[in-house]
């Protein structure tokens, strides 16, 4: 089964195939780690972006990397949080499963996520941790086609809890 890794850094300087975009349905770019993936991609992005005509929350859609030093960026939709009444954690695990299946559709085997939906949308970070880790878990169960799987922190404080979450979803505890 591929790896799992937690790293904490910023996600635009991963060297990998490709880095997962926490976007919005529109692709156009934002704020966050959308902004950031843009700014450090060049123009080109925003250009093969609005080509694809938006995206519905909970999909994914994957175009080239540019000036990344990933291959490929997946731009992901995340859900925003609404109480969690709504079907976001459905949503949320469809970004994720979504998201590893355009990379190994690709031939892919390595991707990075950042922390989809913690951020201006408003997930609660350790219950978005848990989706995340079991959503990846079970697809890597599933499947042989990923190498390396990184889950990339952006603050210590996050990096700190998620590898907390991490144990006690993997140790059983
Ligand atoms: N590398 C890795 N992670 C990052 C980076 C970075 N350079 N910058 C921010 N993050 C982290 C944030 O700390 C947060 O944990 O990404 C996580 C997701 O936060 P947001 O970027 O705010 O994304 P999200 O909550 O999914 O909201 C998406 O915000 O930027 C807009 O266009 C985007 O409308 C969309 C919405």
């Amino acid at each position: 089964m591929a790896k799992m890794h937690i790293i904490q850094g910023d996600i635009t300087r991963l060297q990998v195939d490709a880095i997962v975009n926490a976007a919005n349905s529109s692709l156009l770019g934002g704020g966050g780690v959308d902004g950031a993936i843009h700014r450090a991609a060049g123009p080109e992005l925003r250009e093969a972006c609005s080509k694809i005509g938006g995206c519905p929350t909970g999909e994914a859609r994957i175009t080239p990397g540019f000036r990344l030093p990933a291959r490929y960026v997946i731009h992901a939709v995340g859900p925003v949080w609404h109480g969690g009444k709504r079907g976001e954690a459905d949503l949320l695990a469809s970004c994720y499963r979504q998201s590893l299946q355009l990379a190994a559709d690709h031939g892919l085997r390595q991707i990075a996520f950042p922390a989809i939906s913690t951020g201006a949308y408003g997930y609660p970070f350790d219950e978005a941790s848990r989706i995340a880790i079991r959503t990846v878990r079970d697809w890597l169960q599933a499947h042989d086609k990923m190498e390396e799987v990184y889950f990339v922190l952006y603050s210590d404080a996050d990096y700190q809890r998620f590898q907390q979450i991490f144990q006690e979803e993997t140790q059983g505890r």
